[in-house]
């Protein structure tokens, strides 16, 4: 839609001349993230194509799991959580885990990546541990959060299960540092590797994504097949052929209009932690305080997370009639995998019984292309991308996409997208409160707060 202002008048939309003065400047972003392809922070460009070991080994362990296990857990955060989280999601059954024993393609699924005490407790509840495989996730090795969860899990199998505890916990992390390396080779741990040059957020399609992906029976060759079919997409230079360069030509654009915010909004309720996925990714990507010269420039487009239809009950109203400072992505779905035939009846109520014989896929486009019309019609900035379905290979495509797009904006506001100096700063300041060694000026720094 970004022609839209031709249907408002109102000069609310992005013009054409508008895409086309930004030409060059998309050309030289390609350019530059196609010269660093798979080198430095950018190794994850070569993920689509440089696993088939490890996801011959990845599919065996997997296979070994699911014989042997009821349960499976990841313990991790941040990037090391929503990526496993949003591909269960879309590609298996809603109500996967609540599914029988025979119809589920492995074992109950969890994601566990808060410290919550009682969410911990609460696992500790429906889980029986002695048929649980804990996936400890954490590429730095030191992630508090992730480590305190895998302490406890430890003690808890070493206690039920004595020296077969070790065959429990499988850790994903790096392959020549932090601290959980050393203390799985010292346990005996089963281990899979992160590339060094594959940032958190940007491993989803490396073994922090694919061993869950594969335990859960999603085939995991099919979503690295889609994300090498959206890399061969953006190899090409001319925006017009290119998608993710396209949408980050029309993002970076809303950005100068004032569209600081970006809505998430995908009609399936398969990729409502898609949304999850991408508001970290674009968030932690390109937020950032100093550009890549360390002039201060305070980037970043704030990410904001919906649902259609159930937002529509919700959000729609400010995204319409509110402040032009958004703007919208649908994720709409071509076929759903059912169809669902809405029951005739209460033929003596005309305003009810005109949905019966409809289906609920003609209802939630209905819907979907209601709210697009209804943004449109007050000048709101909204873009569709269309998966024509869900599976393995359109998620590794969307997975992809969303990757390219953000290297390319990364480009284009002059920041490193790839680190993450606010949560760095974070995760030292909890170490320091929590006593680690060698934080102790972070301690004092601390304790030298002004009072509240
Ligand atoms: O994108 C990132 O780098 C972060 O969100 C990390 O994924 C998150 O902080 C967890 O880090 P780690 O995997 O080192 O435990």
């Amino acid at each position: 839609n970004y022609m839209m202002e031709e249907f408002t008048g109102a000069g609310r939309g992005i013009a054409k001349s508008a895409l086309e003065a930004k030409r060059g400047a998309a050309l030289a972003a390609h350019k530059a993230v196609e010269l660093k392809r798979g080198k430095g922070w950018l190794e994850w460009m070569s993920s689509p194509y440089d696993q088939g070991e490890v996801v011959k080994e990845i599919n065996a362990m997997a296979a070994d799991i699911r014989e042997k296990n009821d349960y499976f857990v990841v313990l991790g955060i941040g990037g090391s959580a929503l990526g496993p989280s949003a591909v269960q999601k879309a590609l298996n059954h809603i109500h996967y885990n609540d599914l029988p024993g025979d119809k589920r393609p492995g074992p109950i699924f969890y994601v566990e990546d808060n410290i919550d005490p009682e969410r911990m407790q609460a696992l500790l509840d429906v889980i029986d541990i002695k048929k649980t495989v804990f996936n400890v996730i954490s590429k730095s090795g030191n992630t508090s959060e992730t480590m305190s969860q895998f302490l406890i899990v430890k003690k808890l199998l070493e206690d039920a299960l004595g020296a077969d505890a070790k065959d429990h916990i499988i850790c994903t992390t790096s392959s020549h540092s932090g601290s959980l390396l050393p203390i799985a080779k010292k346990e005996g741990y089963r281990l899979l590797f992160v590339p060094d040059g594959v940032g958190g957020r940007f491993s989803e399609l490396c073994p922090v994504g694919l061993l869950p992906a594969a335990v859960c029976g999603i085939d995991i060759e099919e979503l690295l097949a889609g994300a090498a079919y959206m890399d061969q997409l953006c190899r090409v230079e001319d925006m017009d052929e290119n998608p993710a360069l396209m949408s980050a030509v029309m993002m970076k654009i809303a950005i100068e209009m004032g569209r600081n915010i970006s809505v998430m909004m995908p009609y399936a309720d398969s990729l409502s932690l898609m949304s999850d996925w991408y508001a970290q990714l674009w968030a932690e990507s390109l937020g950032k305080l100093v550009d890549n010269e360390g002039r201060e420039v305070r980037t970043g487009q704030t990410p904001v997370k919906s649902l259609g239809v159930t937002d529509q009950h919700s959000q729609v109203q400010l995204y319409t009639e509110g402040p032009f400072d958004k703007v919208l992505t649908f994720l709409k779905v071509g076929e759903y995998r059912t169809t669902y035939t809405i029951s005739e009846g209460c033929e003596d109520v005309p305003s009810v019984s005109f949905l019966g014989g409809h289906t609920m896929n003609e209802l939630i486009q209905a819907e979907r292309d209601a709210t697009e019309y209804a943004l449109l019609k007050l000048g709101k900035m909204s873009m569709t991308i269309t998966l024509p379905e869900v599976n393995a290979f359109t998620v590794g495509q969307l997975l992809y996409y969303f990757q390219m797009e953000t290297a390319y904006m990364g480009e284009f506001l002059n920041i490193d997208a790839f680190n993450q100096p606010g949560v760095e700063e974070g995760k030292n300041a909890t170490y320091a409160l929590l006593g680690r060694p060698g934080y102790e000026e972070k301690k004092a720094e601390l304790d030298a707060r002004p009072p509240k």
